[in-house]
């Protein structure tokens, strides 16, 4: 699954709120199942996902989202793994609709049947984002390891049949960067009221395919040019985001608009989270809303304490007079490159630690010979189960394209 619109850039549109455990959540995404028909070699879904327990029942979800809502969430993303591949997502939508939640589906479209989209709409549910892995049936069903291309251009008709607005999501990397005229091209003949085009940020299987997806700063100049003249020439008929990745920045987001004040992620299996990677981070544990009631979860457990506000800062952002503003960047992403969470986000370049960073954009500009590079590993039950120590070692699957 793509970091589509719960994506933290996406959350950081919602506007700086202070750190108080007493505000929200306001945003809550449910990812439903990590079952997926596509294996992309970006998703955010946690490599081990595998390894963990069952899913949540339809009850389960009902009560911890009312419980969400009573807090004051507003706006719930339903996502996965692919969550069409539950076949309660009806319910949930209508039971969540009821409940004033703005709701949105995020979907690589596949199971999205007529039947569907029609209750759906009977549902109330207030958008469907779209997932493309490229302009090119090629590209697109070799990122995905599927053929879906096809077939995600039918479900594209169908949300325009339905009146819904047209929401594209395309995740961007060294692969597909270079075709971002045609990806515009094609979000305009589909009618797309918003496109975003989200390069990868490189957490779970994008960190693992982070070698062969990170842009040349020179495809990520081109790309951003090529979206600029596009912007000017349709004007507000299509609204386009274009969200640039983190290592080719000097500050780091303020990811998730701040730890434990806006976003509250449910995963599959039950775990609260503060963001879509926290489970991964040493020394945390999270609750499970099997367990525990959400006013508890949201204002009181360790984890969704350990990183809010300033007080848990180091230098140099303890001092820092930008801190307000980022509150340190991404806590994942500190432990992922430092080891320490509680690190300042190495893509700052304050940081003592930014060589981390620069020195990955630094060999993304001349990655060397395209057929010595190591393979892309996409994401399936396999290779999670080998990724986790449960499995033999990786094989190598497909030669990336140049
Ligand atoms: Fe932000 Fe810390 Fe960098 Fe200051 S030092 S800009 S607070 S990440
Ligand atoms: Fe940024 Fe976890 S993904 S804090």
């Amino acid at each position: 699954m793509e970091k589509v619109g719960s994506a933290p850039n996406s959350i950081a549109s919602a506007g700086n709120i202070a750190p108080s455990k007493m505000n929200g959540p306001l945003w809550v995404n449910a990812e439903i199942t990590y079952k997926c028909p596509l294996h992309c070699v970006f998703c955010y879904n946690p490599i081990d996902y595998t390894q963990y327990g069952p899913e949540l029942t339809t009850e389960d979800w009902l009560r911890a989202l009312r419980q969400a809502r009573e807090l004051g969430a507003v706006q719930l993303g339903i996502s996965g793994g692919e969550p069409l591949m539950r076949d309660d997502v009806e319910i949930m939508v209508a039971e969540s609709s009821k409940l004033g939640y703005y709701v949105n589906l995020i979907t690589s479209g596949i199971g999205l049947t007529e039947k569907r989209i029609a209750a759906f709409k009977e549902g109330g549910l207030g958008q469907i984002q779209l997932s493309f892995q490229d302009s090119t049936r090629e590209l697109n069903d070799f990122l995905s390891s599927t053929k879906t291309f096809e077939l995600k251009s039918k479900v594209a008709k169908l949300i325009k049949q339905y009146e819904y607005p047209m929401v594209l999501n395309v995740v961007l990397h060294r692969m597909n960067i270079d075709h971002i005229e045609q990806i515009l091209a094609m979000a305009e003949a589909m009618g797309a009221e918003h496109v975003e085009l989200a390069n990868t940020q490189y957490y779970a299987w994008a960190m693992v395919n982070r070698d062969q997806l990170l842009p040349s700063r020179e495809q990520l100049a081109r790309a951003e040019e090529i979206t600029n003249q596009f912007r000017a020439r349709v004007g507000n008929r299509t609204k386009v985001y274009f969200v640039v990745p983190d290592y080719y920045a000097d500050r780091p987001k303020r990811c998730m608009n701040g730890w434990g004040t806006t976003f509250l992620n449910i995963t599959a299996d039950g775990l609260a989270l503060p963001c879509h990677e926290a489970r991964m981070l040493p020394g945390l544990t999270f609750p499970n809303v099997r367990d525990h009631d959400m006013r508890w979860i949201w204002q009181d457990s360790p984890g969704f304490n350990a990183y809010r506000g300033e007080g848990w800062m180091q230098e140099p952002c303890r001092s820092c007079p930008e801190k307000e503003k980022d509150l340190g960047g991404c806590r994942c992403q500190a432990f992922m490159l430092t080891g320490d969470a509680a690190n300042t986000d190495p893509v700052c370049d304050l940081s003592p630690l930014h060589h981390l960073v620069t020195e990955v954009v630094d060999k993304a500009q001349n990655p060397g010979n395209p057929a010595k590079v190591q393979p892309v590993v996409f994401r399936d039950d396999r290779n999670s189960r080998k990724l986790s120590g449960k499995g033999e070692a990786i094989p190598a699957d497909v030669t990336p394209v140049a």
